[in-house]
């Protein structure tokens, strides 16, 4: 079977080819980042034009790098929740279209699966069960994953997402927006002994997260006040550690209330090369094993989705003719197959 996926969820526009014998065969992105950059955060209707303005393009793309003419074609996916209604309609609507015209089978997908089996696309890809720590601009969440389509969320962000945190407070210290990859450049050349925040919630029992009192108390020591370049990375260096610090005891933690001993970690937020490396460490120290997509593949992208997608139609799921979509879809809801 050989899939087209197109993800359009967001503010990214972007298109793969995956085939289930020969894996992923090409993938093609535009980032509106700079689109919306000037207003500090992704403005709905801007990202809706501007996928529409590019998905075809993105499609032509990844059809020609992979070699594929619509013969070759086998089933189309689309991203279907959650995320922005007008975006994710965008996909859904041009993906249908070309299911209808290419005679093909079409699948909405979540999002967020997609971003849980991204690991799924390296060459060493984990095998089930696991627990997967999704961390991503909107989503904060520790995941139970028995099989494929068989999802536990165990727990939670009660707020913010860390990501979230991460771009808020990137933000208030200058560095645009999303500004979590530039907020740990920053944390490089940060002491971490000058500033100390709070590790949220770690000393009650559970696995949920909060990341709302460690983003104030970072905001706290920025607004009002005229910072050198060495506060600002103190500041972030000591934001990120606590925030890193954080997601690795609630894994930690997961691993030991389910007795798990492969972690995978997925979302944007896992690009961040410290809580790469400390997830590392500690995984090893449960004698276990940790599983990260490639840097490109934790942010959004059209490859999770035509995989996730290959997956459901060889299952022998496929939607029908409507074009539906959900700004909001419990990863639990979804269909497994045990
Ligand atoms: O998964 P994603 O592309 O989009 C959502 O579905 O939300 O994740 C984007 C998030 C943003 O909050 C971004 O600042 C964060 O991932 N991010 C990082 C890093 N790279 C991206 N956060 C911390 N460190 C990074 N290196
Ligand atoms: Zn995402």
């Amino acid at each position: 079977m050989r899939v087209l996926g197109i993800e359009t969820s967001c503010d990214e526009t972007a298109v793969a080819v995956y085939d289930s014998k020969k894996g992923l065969l090409s993938h093609a992105l535009y980032s509106q980042v700079a689109l919306h950059a000037e207003y500090g955060g992704v403005v709905p209707e801007l990202a809706s034009r501007d996928h529409v303005c590019k998905v075809i393009g993105l499609i032509e793309q990844a059809m020609t790098d992979s070699c594929s003419t619509p013969k070759d074609i086998t089933g189309i996916a689309y991203t279907a929740g959650p995320g922005l209604v007008g975006a994710l309609l965008v996909g859904a609507t041009v993906g249908q279209s070309i299911g209808f015209a290419w005679g093909l089978p079409t699948v909405g997908v979540h999002h967020m699966e997609g971003h849980l089996l991204a690991p799924m696309l390296e060459p060493d890809p984990p095998a089930y069960p696991f627990v997967a720590l999704l961390v991503s601009g909107g989503h904060t969440m520790l995941v139970n994953v028995a099989s494929f389509g068989n999802y536990e969320v165990i727990g939670e962000s009660v707020d913010d997402a860390v990501g979230e945190a991460f771009d808020k407070t990137a933000k208030l210290l200058g560095l645009g927006y999303p500004g979590g990859a530039a907020l740990s450049v920053l944390a490089q050349r940060g002491d971490p002994k000058r500033f100390h925040f709070p590790r949220p919630m770690i000393n009650r029992a559970g696995l949920e997260f909060s990341f709302s009192g460690l983003k104030t108390s970072a905001a706290n020591h920025i607004v009002g006040k005229t910072l050198d370049e060495q506060t600002r990375a103190d500041i972030a260096r000591a934001f990120q550690d606590a925030a890193v610090e954080t997601l690795v005891i609630k894994c930690r933690r997961a691993l030991k209330l389910t007795g798990l001993k492969t972690l995978v970690v997925a979302g944007g937020v896992g690009a961040n090369v410290v809580l790469r490396e400390q997830l590392r460490q500690m995984v090893a120290d449960e004698g276990g094993a940790v599983f990260f997509p490639r840097h490109e593949f934790c942010t959004d992208n059209g490859a999770m989705i035509a995989y996730v997608g290959c997956q459901r139609l060889l299952a022998g799921e496929h939607g029908d003719l409507a074009i539906k979509v959900s700004a909001r879809w419990a990863l639990d809801a979804l269909s497994s197959f045990l």
